[in-house]
């Protein structure tokens, strides 16, 4: 018989909030999520009170875990700021320096002390949704990983996870001692996805809290391992779940896709303001859909407006990275789970990326955090 809702519920009557109320009764509880085995669900507390909730937190996640229909369990816990109350974290802290060398009290501290083992963790973003984030993401950190460094990659879209897809990965990631999931493997690159614990036809009802909580999660309840970079393919838009999401992850930089046309500019340029206002720095942006090549005759047409984001860059201020031309090998091969650049390694589009991903490497290694660059390692 199938896991339900209430099963679950049911099974948090004998979880106690630090005052002794069970569980569902303390109305803290987010809708629990239950969908073949795989349960979620967040606790949302007062910033005050979260370190007297994070036993409460792994008591449930236990006491769930423990139901025989379960195969995973998470449980979120979110810390809520009362309106008007001061930061938990000042925007300084959210600096890049921040999460090795930053002291910061609680779980949102926690969160910004880094992954253990993970030198450098860089978002993609864009302010417009559909400019081709994911692609590039993907084909980003595949040229980082061809040009030496260990590289891992980290859908934060929970609202509409693509690495699974753009990277034909239909295993799920294995549990180690029952409380971390080990990371898919992937051409090379460590990945994970919310993706890979979702059906695709689970209705996508997080809540700006419980998506910064899981992502929090995914960053430290997963086995990274020693990585040199890590890619995070952020959500699209620039509203307040992002504003946040970017608070919470050491980000050591942001890397805004867009294509030509003013109106994906607009939204970029929001992007990189949300990240200038959290300090992240700006390692710049890249115009993706740069131009038509047609994929018979190779003739380029420039229907967008080529060269928008170039201009935008400089404007700005920010580097500008390169441009991807829009060709249908790209879409191809990105939407069947064969990124260009681990495919088709000799072909233009992937040595555009891997240029691109050169240019980020050497702002990482020029950085202004002060943190050491990440280690190259040759291959033999
Ligand atoms: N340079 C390109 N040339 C051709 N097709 C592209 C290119 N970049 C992306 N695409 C295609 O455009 C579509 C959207 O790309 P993608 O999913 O990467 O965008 P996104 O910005 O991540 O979208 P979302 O906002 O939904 O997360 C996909 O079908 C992808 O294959
Ligand atoms: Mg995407």
């Amino acid at each position: 018989m199938a896991l339900t809702k209430e099963q679950v519920l049911t099974s948090l009557e004998g979880v106690a909030a630090p005052d002794g109320t069970p569980l569902p009764r303390t109305g803290t509880l987010s809708e629990v999520v239950a969908n073949d085995g795989k349960v979620f669900f967040s606790i949302t507390v007062d910033a005050g009170e979260v370190q007297a909730w994070e036993s409460v937190r792994k008591r449930a996640e236990a006491v769930v875990r423990a139901l025989p229909e379960v195969k995973s369990a998470l449980v979120a816990l979110t810390a809520e700021r009362k309106a008007g109350a001061a930061p938990a974290r000042s925007p300084q802290a959210a600096a890049p320096q921040g999460p090795r060398h930053g002291a910061h009290g609680g779980p949102r501290g926690e969160a910004m002390q880094g992954v253990p083992g993970v030198e450098a963790i860089i978002a993609v973003a864009s302010g417009k949704g559909g400019v081709g984030k994911s692609t590039t993401a993907v084909n980003l950190a595949l040229g980082l990983s061809a040009l030496g460094l260990k590289t891992g990659i980290l859908d934060a879209d929970i609202y509409g996870p693509s690495l699974p897809k753009l990277l034909a990965i239909k295993e799920k990631p294995q549990t180690i001692g029952g409380t971390r999931l080990k990371p898919i493997t992937r051409y090379g690159l460590t990945v994970m996805s919310i993706g890979f614990l979702i059906e695709e036809e689970t209705p996508m009802i997080w809540r700006g809290p419980m998506v910064i909580s899981a992502l929090t999660q995914m960053l430290r309840e997963v086995e990274w391992g020693a990585l040199d970079v890590m890619v995070v393919d952020m959500p699209p838009g620039t509203g307040d779940a992002q504003l946040t999401m970017a608070q919470q992850v050491p980000l050591k930089g942001a890397v805004i896709v867009s294509t030509p046309q003013d109106l994906a500019l607009i939204d970029a340029r929001r992007g990189i303001a949300m990240f200038k206002r959290v300090n992240v720095p700006v390692l710049g942006i890249v115009e993706n859909m740069s131009y038509f090549q047609c994929p018979q005759c190779g003739t380029r047409s420039d229907i967008f407006g080529h060269g928008g984001a170039r201009h935008e860059a400089e404007r700005l201020g920010v580097p500008f990275l390169g441009e991807v031309p829009l060709h249908m090998t790209i879409r191809e091969k990105s939407d069947a789970g064969l990124p260009v650049v681990a495919t088709e390694p000799d072909g233009a589009h992937a040595q555009a990326y891997r240029a691109i991903a050169a240019k980020v490497r050497d702002q990482l290694e020029g950085g202004t955090s002060g943190r050491p660059a990440p280690r190259i390692v040759i291959e033999a």
